[in-house]
């Protein structure tokens, strides 16, 4: 196969991929947020002052994030193939397959008080099918129906009670995470950590703690934009084997090499005191790993304790990964406190308000976000991917008002003829969804939202609320004809 066929290939099924989404949001989400009052929208006056209408070029917008695909650097590529190929790992196997799909289809451990009352809806369903008359029964008789019951209740709980188990990561197991996961996790803490180093450019890290740390994607990820001051990294991890695949990658394949970035130290458990602090502070995919709610909490306790400025949490994209994202973001925000004490922070991104997620508790979608990656793996039959994630960027303090409280594009906009419609999260703390039309917006504003994507700010300030007909003058919403862009 020529390397053109190949290309052709890669781009015909990206834009299969791009296509299915946004039938996919046309069809579901688009329902729920029709009813939703909209909004109208004009572009910001801080931002409209600083184009000129020349020099304005729409696709580099101040509220464009990352356009682009990922690819993990060649020092951990390289280092990582030669680790695969001397264990005679060069293709994905069907174990490997299945490993991938367990982790990404994981549910949340259930918790105890939760179980509970499960078990006793599960013994009522199974009380209410009997047709016996108890009271006739004798002692041998109601000891049998006591043990059906028990046997029946048993077997329906173990198949609808989801049972979670601690992920062991040893032996052939890292390796095959190396292989599966460590591109799509690296994509995904470099997409979030562009945005801290554009939208706050005088950050400069000088220390990294990285919780559940496994092969250092963060650190990776850090240094891609903070090498110069980064000058100290924790990684904690339990699993010895993760922790020395890791350093093997961070010594470039040799022992007694020095790790490519300054001073990284792995540790098997979190450090308690609170007399240190780090810059960055980072769980990525992690979370998941911690046997209950409470276990969860008192991570994320001595996380925030140890972070001097942001902490990141990424999980996957999937509802039960938002659920972790969600009450990380509550227990930080103090939003789970029956009595509100005021947060020592701040949501510093997706979310432009620091309230409760009203994505979690109005919508049915996990609220999450995309990268494109290239593939680590010289023979995936596809080489160019997509990684879906939820996350949330925690910073110490409270917001700046310099911070621009732009709506976040929740989905890809849908780009129509003469109007795009975009679901947005507002600095309100409300969910809705705004129809920029060509004749509705200034010329700059309709331009620059024609060019933004999913994950995106738009720079607008929220005009009023209007009702759906109102900010789609003069144009046919049932008009289904294509942007010739899609
Ligand atoms: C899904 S992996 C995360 C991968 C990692 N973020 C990376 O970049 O490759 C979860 C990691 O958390 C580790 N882990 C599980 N329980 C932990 C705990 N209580 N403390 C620290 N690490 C833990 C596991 O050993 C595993 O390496």
């Amino acid at each position: 196969m020529t390397s053109k066929s190949f290309c052709q290939r890669a781009f015909w099924r990206r834009k299969e991929i791009v296509g299915k989404c946004i039938r996919n949001i046309s069809v579901s989400s688009h329902q729920n947020y029709a009813q939703l009052p909209r909004i109208k929208v004009d572009m910001s006056e801080s931002v409209s002052k600083t184009f000129g209408e020349e020099d304005f070029v729409p696709k580099k917008h101040p509220g464009v994030l990352f356009r682009g695909r990922v690819c993990l650097p060649s020092e951990f590529t390289q280092t990582a193939k030669k680790i695969l190929g001397n264990n005679s790992m060069k293709v994905k196997t069907k174990e490997m397959i299945e490993f991938e799909k367990h982790l990404k289809g994981r549910d949340l451990p259930i918790e105890p008080r939760a179980y509970k009352e499960m078990c006793i809806k599960i013994e009522e369903r199974v009380r209410s099918k009997e047709e016996v008359m108890e009271p006739f029964f004798n002692a041998e008789q109601l000891q049998d129906l006591e043990n059906r019951r028990f046997r029946e209740t048993r077997e329906l709980v173990k198949r609808l009670v989801y049972h979670w188990e601690p992920e062991n990561y040893s032996g052939r197991k890292v390796l095959e995470y190396l292989m599966l996961r460590s591109d799509a996790e690296y994509a995904a803490l470099y997409k979030i950590m562009s945005e801290i180093s554009k939208r706050d450019p005088d950050f400069e890290p000088v220390s990294l703690l990285d919780f559940g740390s496994g092969l250092c994607t963060s650190t990776w990820a850090a240094n891609a934009f903070w090498n110069k001051s980064l000058n100290e990294h924790l990684c904690v991890d339990t699993s010895s084997d993760m922790n020395d695949t890791a350093e093997l990658i961070l010594r470039q394949g040799k022992r007694d090499k020095p790790t490519i970035f300054r001073n990284v130290f792995f540790r098997q458990f979190l450090p308690t005191s609170p007399t240190r602090q780090y810059d960055l502070v980072t769980s990525a995919y992690s979370l998941f790993e911690l046997p209950s709610a409470k276990a969860r909490i008192e991570v994320l306790n001595t996380l925030w304790r140890k972070c001097a400025k942001y902490l990141i949490i990424v999980e996957y994209g999937r509802y039960p990964g938002f659920r972790l994202i969600n009450e990380a973001r509550d227990f930080v925000l103090r939003l789970d406190r029956p009595t509100y004490r005021g947060a020592d922070g701040h949501a510093f991104s997706p979310c432009p308000h620091d309230a409760v997620c009203p994505r979690f508790h109005e919508d049915i979608h996990a609220c999450k976000f995309s990268v494109d990656y290239r593939s680590m793996i010289p023979f995936d039959k596809q080489i160019f991917k997509q990684e879906l994630f939820s996350y949330v960027v925690l910073k110490k303090g409270t917001r700046s008002p310099k911070e621009p409280d732009w709506p976040r594009l929740l989905e890809e906009p849908i780009v129509r003829k003469r109007h795009i419609i975009c679901r947005l999260c507002l600095p309100s703390g409300n969910l809705k969804e705004t129809v920029v039309t060509k004749k509705g917006v200034s010329q700059p504003m309709y331009r620059a939202t024609r060019k933004s994507q999913w994950g995106d700010m738009l720079p607008v300030e929220e005009i009023e609320l209007t009702n759906s007909s109102d900010s789609t003058e003069g144009v046919d919403v049932e008009e289904t004809e294509q942007d010739p862009k899609l």
